[in-house]
């Protein structure tokens, strides 16, 4: 169905856990232990079910980190099994990667994004807290090879942080059969960001000219190839190119509240209409019309950190 703004809204992102078994630098929340209330699969299923009767196809599974619930197959297995849904994602740090890719695929998972920030271990340790960098790469290999595709990969660069590490992550498409995205730093800290850090798409495109554009955008990356290169080069620019008037996306909260837009604090609640799927239905109309036009980073920063929202 239409937003208020006549978009089409058909691609729903749920949040399954708002904890994660990393605490990045940018991520900007300390509270990643926390548990709050988590949806079973069960009741994951039938929300999603309410949402595809609306005309949601595509369904993003996010966190926190999803894959430190240990029923996550079970809440892809609840999604796939809605006839409605074309395409199930899921968006992970790749840490439990290589011990969950052949059952999520057998699942029904379609394809994974993989946050990945730097393919050298000291600065991964810095930015993560964590000294899983091989686990990732295994998690990657164990995801290609039992087919989840396509397999993006998502680095948020920062200028004298990770930046010089760009080239190395460049070449992962180059080598590989792998999207590389590069995304501007948006603030989700509690403090807003330090603007310098941001690396936009431009600096990218200045460091490596070789790269094409393919004209293709898709959802939130503009794509570009290069001569050689089995992967694309994707740049998701919120902060220099704003993509929120082809926005298609509504969120569903680990706790079951609906969130409309990323960079609007504002929730819905959904959960007391579980059992009455008319009103479930009705209530989720209300919510898409009340999409906001867009994100206002440039003077707010939202209080909802990544680990509630999943991005
Ligand atoms: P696909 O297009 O399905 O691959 O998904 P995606 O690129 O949206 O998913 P992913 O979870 O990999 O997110 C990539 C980046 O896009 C993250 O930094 C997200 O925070 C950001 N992103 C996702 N949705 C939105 C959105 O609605 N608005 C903005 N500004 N950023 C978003
Ligand atoms: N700005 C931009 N992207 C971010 N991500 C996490 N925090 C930020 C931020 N402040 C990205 C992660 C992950 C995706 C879901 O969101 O890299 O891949």
């Amino acid at each position: 169905m239409k937003d208020g703004f006549g978009r089409e809204i058909d691609y729903l992102r749920v949040s399954v856990t708002q904890r994660c078994n990393l605490n990045c630098v940018y991520c900007g929340k300390t509270d990643c232990e926390k548990k709050g209330s988590e949806l079973s699969p069960g009741a994951i299923g039938k929300l999603v079910g309410a949402f595809a009767k609306c005309g949601i196809k595509k369904v993003r599974v996010t966190g926190g980190e999803p894959l430190v619930r240990n029923d996550v197959c079970e809440i892809v297995e609840r999604i796939r099994g809605v006839d409605a849904i074309g395409t199930v994602a899921l968006t992970t740090n790749g840490v439990y990667l290589e011990k969950y890719a052949a059952d999520l695929k057998t699942a029904g998972l379609d394809s994974v994004n993989i946050s990945l920030d730097s393919t050298d271990g000291s600065t991964y340790r810095h930015l993560t807290g964590a000294d899983v960098l091989e686990r990732v790469m295994a998690g990657i290999e164990k995801a290609q090879s039992v087919g989840l595709s396509p397999l993006k990969v998502n680095a948020v660069l920062m200028k004298g942080v990770n930046s010089d590490g760009a080239g190395e992550l460049v070449d992962l498409a180059r080598k590989k059969d792998i999207d590389v995205r590069f995304i501007e730093l948006m603030p989700f800290s509690d403090s807003g960001i330090d603007k310098s850090l941001i690396v936009t798409g431009a600096d990218i495109l200045a460091q490596f000219p070789f790269l094409k554009p393919t004209g293709q955008f898709e959802g939130t990356a503009e794509y570009y190839a290069a001569d050689g290169f089995r992967g694309r080069v994707g740049l998701i620019n919120p902060i220099t190119k704003k993509f929120c008037s082809a926005c298609n996306r509504i969120r569903l909260l680990s706790d079951g509240r609906v969130k409309p837009c990323l960079g609007h604090d504002v929730t819905y609640g959904l959960t007391q209409y579980l059992n009455d799927e008319d009103r479930l239905e009705e209530e989720i109309r209300k919510i898409i019309l009340k999409k906001p036009a867009g994100h206002s980073f440039d003077t707010q920063t939202p209080s909802y950190g990544l680990n509630r929202t999943g991005g």
